[in-house]
């Protein structure tokens, strides 16, 4: 049976496996999806084992998505503009392919929630590897102008600079003033039950608030632009997904259906 995996430190809590052992029932693959707890130092050696044993594809996660970038010897567009890879796979030539299907995940969901992407204007907080991942599908995707606001300004304005001037940055305080429709959290300010702190006022035009991260409970960020009255608010449970339905199409050549997937994690997850 073809084996594929998760690579991650931690890794216990990913729910790909649950996942890709849902969309390959569904879509009646046989394969095994397995997850890995690499060491810190290690990664390329467990990688390779895992090849090795005859394991076809990896998914991977925090914190070996730049390790990932490097091992690969062949990347995707998509890959370079993110400058990180979540999804390793060795092609019909052998070769070690590495791409990211992040981005595609986030507009895949912002799609499936009604989000308008064309002409819009979008506001993403914070500039580490979750916000950078995400801005080139957003562009491909016809966003106009993607405004990226951090604490540490100059990371933000490192991202702009790696793409057009459609993608503008700067700190919290500096954000423009202008109809941001969509306003997307890319920060880890949730994991410590902590927003951004953005002006209220940029949420005046906002139709859909959207955190990349998710939980049993709505994220300070989505609390804070419920109370302010942002119409819908999601988390990143439908990105997960989404992004893994990517996956699994580049390794088996045939596109999962999301819907009763995140369905059915929906009922797991907020249980
Ligand atoms: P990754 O690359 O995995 O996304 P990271 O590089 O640690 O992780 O980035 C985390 C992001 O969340 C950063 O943009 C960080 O802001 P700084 O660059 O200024 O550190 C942001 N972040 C984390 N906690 C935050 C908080 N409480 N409020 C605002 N931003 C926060």
């Amino acid at each position: 049976m073809d084996r594929y995996a998760v690579f991650g430190n931690p890794v216990g809590h990913s729910k790909s496996p649950l996942i890709h052992s849902w969309f390959a029932k569904q879509t009646a693959q046989a394969l095994s999806y397995e997850a890995i707890l690499a060491p810190v130092d290690a990664f390329a050696d467990c990688w390779f084992s895992f090849v090795a044993a005859g394991g076809r594809g990896g998914n991977v996660t925090v914190p070996f998505k730049e390790q990932a970038y490097q091992l690969a010897e062949l990347l995707s567009e998509r890959a370079l503009q993110a400058g990180a890879v979540n999804t390793l796979y060795i092609d019909k030539a052998g070769v070690l392919c590495g791409d990211n299907t992040d981005g595609l995940g986030l507009v895949a969901d912002l799609t499936r929630l009604g989000a308008r992407l064309q002409n819009a204007s979008i506001l993403i907080l914070g500039a580490g590897g979750a916000c950078r991942g995400v801005i080139g599908p957003l562009l491909a995707a016809g966003v106009t102008h993607i405004h990226i606001a951090n604490r540490t300004a100059a990371k933000a304005e490192a991202i702009a600079g790696l793409f057009n001037h459609r993608v503008t940055a700067s700190g919290y305080d500096r954000v423009p003033v202008e109809k941001w429709s969509l306003v997307i959290n890319a920060t880890s300010s949730g994991l410590d039950q902590q927003r951004p702190p953005l002006a209220e006022q940029h949420l005046k035009h906002c139709t859909l608030a959207y955190d990349m991260l998710y939980g049993k409970e709505p994220t300070a960020f989505l609390s804070w632009c419920k109370q302010q009255g942002v119409p819908q608010c999601a988390d990143g449970l439908g990105m997960l997904v989404s992004q893994a339905a990517e996956s699994f199409a580049i390794w088996r050549d045939v596109k999962p259906d999301v819907a009763p997937v995140l369905q059915q994690l929906t009922a797991m997850v907020k249980a």
